[in-house]
């Protein structure tokens, strides 16, 4: 993958079918998602439980862009090696998981693949600037994770802007997951964002069986965070 800052559209299959993510996958892909976000949860650093190792590797086939995992699990580090081999291409683990994060992201660089830190809402970023080495994504909670549909955290904005500043021209994403819709992606990509995660404004009224809207929503959510793209 080389880096760029264009804007990616990263639909959450937490909002997708459960009992079709298959085809769900291909049709989000087949209308122009960039990547596709994996929620993983397990209802110990997060108040919800949804999937593990083994319906990402089974999911993976049917994936021919990105598979973006986001762990919210605690703690992480024994389940990396379960999650690159299940075919993940980036690895995204929380600041917040465990008391050594360093290690984490070494661990994910380890195997091969994309290391993301993800910060939630109530995290500063002081201690991002000692793992920038170690970082290919920090992924900026706009939401308290373990749900879709929450309303976005705008006190955040502020942060992502203090966050692009650090990274400068570091090839590190700023991806952005929680409450992103046409009205708050625009202020996300004016803050310096690149990946815009988006669950229930992606799937809201479509279906596999009539993705047409999936499309609808994701060129909306990318025209809306172009109008304001630093
Ligand atoms: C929340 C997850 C998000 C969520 C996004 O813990 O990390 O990825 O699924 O869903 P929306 O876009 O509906 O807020
Ligand atoms: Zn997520």
């Amino acid at each position: 993958m080389t880096f760029s800052r264009a804007i990616k559209i990263a639909p959450s299959i937490l909002s997708a079918d459960f009992a079709n993510f298959g085809a769900e996958i291909r049709a989000i892909e087949a209308q122009g998602a960039d990547w596709v976000h994996v929620d993983v949860m397990d209802n110990h650093f997060v108040p919800n439980l949804t999937f593990g190792p083994a319906l990402c590797r089974a999911i993976r086939p049917h994936i021919k862009t990105v598979m973006d995992v986001h762990l919210m699990i605690s703690p992480v580090d024994a389940f990396i090696t379960a999650y690159a081999e299940a075919g993940a291409d980036v690895i995204t683990a929380h600041l917040e998981a465990g008391p050594h994060i360093h290690r984490t992201l070494q661990a994910i660089r380890g195997t091969g693949k994309k290391a993301g830190l993800a910060i939630n809402p109530g995290t500063g970023i002081d201690a991002v600037a000692h793992l920038l080495d170690l970082t290919d994504l920090v992924c900026v909670m706009t939401v308290n994770p373990g749900f879709g549909g929450q309303k976005f955290i705008s006190s955040q904005l502020d942060k992502i802007c203090a966050l692009r500043a650090m990274i400068g021209d570091r090839p590190i994403h700023i991806e952005i997951d929680g409450g992103v819709t046409i009205e708050t992606a625009p202020l996300v990509t004016a803050a310096g964002a690149d990946i815009l995660v988006a669950g229930s404004a992606v799937f809201a009224g479509g279906s596999a069986e009539n993705p047409a809207p999936y499309g609808t929503n994701i060129a909306a959510l990318r025209r809306a965070a172009q109008t304001a793209a630093t």
